[in-house]
């Protein structure tokens, strides 16, 4: 690792061949970026015919900085025309891109890649505007059980949090209201559930919930900056689990804790029909399976948060239930679920008609159990703690 000063580094890897340069780069002369431009040359010295550089981090680049990085990246273009350079750009920092792409339009050999707009195969479909009523209705049933919960894991008022993967902000806007927090930021990747998240808190007056659009597993927040860090229902949809905690024990302080729920959705059940409904959620588990997502995480979050280096881990269980408040809720829950698991992602999966009806039938019957007045539905949920040790 090199730093060249308080704010800004450049550090070769050379096992992805990838310059990785960070922080604030604002040199008020050439000479400031020696350093960057020193272990630039040396890694393109030293790298094969293909080498990237990594700006995701970048969150200040001032014209003196780039036409340095213009002038070597130029150069290297001319003298080695074999060479491919791929500045890879995130969405995070909305001018990185449209910067280097100017300069790859002039250099064959130069590409720019913004590595977020598809860098998880289930992306589209939590992304868009069909996960929000999943997420609205979730949230409203979990609630109930997890206000008693967090503390048991440590929450309490005037504490500074995090909510990463916030989703449709609802979650920050019950613990804005109940636990007072110092300062609350709430983090996502999906551009429509943040314009969600931000028109309800404005309705509700809430002004100071720090909405932030943000990539969850490289994220500008600083160091050790919260004594309380969420993540909710969104471990599990990352194929590299272990990349997200170790941002989210990052950011959180010694002494701090980090809480994360999952679920294990082969084991949501009901009566009457258990059979079917049964089928219907070992097969969710097997779809989200097939786009890299581990919906059975839930009964793994002890050994993820040890393997992150948390220590003082708990773990509790709880089970959402259509006894808890009105039943309708819950079922809610479920057609949302049937709409996007069934009408999108099985299609996508290219599942057959029949194998959709059969699936589509668990859905229904679970909502069945859910609003039977003899029935009983229920979706089991893992609420799991660790501590940043000191
Ligand atoms: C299943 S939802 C859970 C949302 C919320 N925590 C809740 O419980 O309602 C997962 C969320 O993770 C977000 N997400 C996925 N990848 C992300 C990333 N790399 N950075 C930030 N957010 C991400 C999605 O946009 C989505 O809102």
């Amino acid at each position: 690792m090199s730093q060249f000063s308080p704010s800004f580094s450049a550090e070769f890897d050379d096992i992805n061949q990838e310059i990785v340069l960070s922080g604030r780069i604002r040199p008020s002369s050439p000479g400031e970026m020696a350093g960057v431009v020193d272990v630039i040359r040396r890694s393109l010295d030293s790298s094969g015919n293909v080498i990237y550089l990594n700006i995701k981090r970048v969150t200040h680049l001032n014209m003196t900085a780039f036409r340095c990085l213009e002038q070597i990246l130029t150069e290297a273009c001319k003298t080695n025309i074999q060479r491919k350079i791929i500045v890879v750009a995130s969405s995070v920092i909305a001018w990185s891109a449209p910067l280097f792409q100017t300069l790859a339009s002039s250099q064959p050999n130069l590409s720019v890649e913004i590595y977020d707009s598809a860098f998880y195969p289930g992306q589209t479909f939590v992304e868009d505007e069909s996960f929000i009523p999943i997420l609205r209705t979730q949230t409203k049933m979990t609630w109930r059980h997890e206000r008693e919960i967090l503390p048991r894991h440590g929450m309490r008022n005037g504490l500074s949090i995090a909510d990463i993967c916030c989703g449709i902000g609802d979650f920050a806007t019950l613990i804005k209201r109940q636990f007072e927090p110092a300062r609350l930021v709430a983090l996502d990747h999906s551009k429509r559930s943040l314009d969600y998240a931000r028109r309800v808190a404005a309705e509700f007056g809430l002004t100071s919930i720090e909405y932030t659009y943000g990539d969850a597993a490289q994220m500008l927040l600083a160091d050790n900056q919260f004594d309380f860090v969420t993540c909710r229902h969104s471990l599990q949809i990352f194929d590299r689990p272990d990349i997200l905690l170790r941002e989210l024990f990052r950011i959180c302080k010694p002494g701090g804790r980090v809480y994360i729920t999952n679920e294990k959705n082969s084991h949501c059940l009901g009566e009457p029909h258990s059979e079917s409904i049964r089928w219907t959620y070992e097969q969710v588990a097997k779809l989200f399976s097939h786009f890299d997502m581990d919906v059975e995480m839930g009964p793994k979050s002890r050994r993820l948060l040890n393997d992150a280096g948390f220590d003082d881990i708990k773990v509790e269980s709880f089970m959402v239930t259509n006894l808890d408040g009105d039943p309708r809720d819950f079922a809610d829950v479920i057609e949302a679920w049937e709409d996007v698991y069934a009408g999108q992602m099985a299609v996508r999966r290219g599942d057959p008609p029949d194998f959709i009806r059969r699936f589509r039938q668990g859905f229904k019957d679970h909502v069945l159990a859910a609003l039977h007045p003899k029935g009983y539905a229920g979706w089991p949920i893992w609420a799991a703690s660790g501590r940043k040790p000191y």
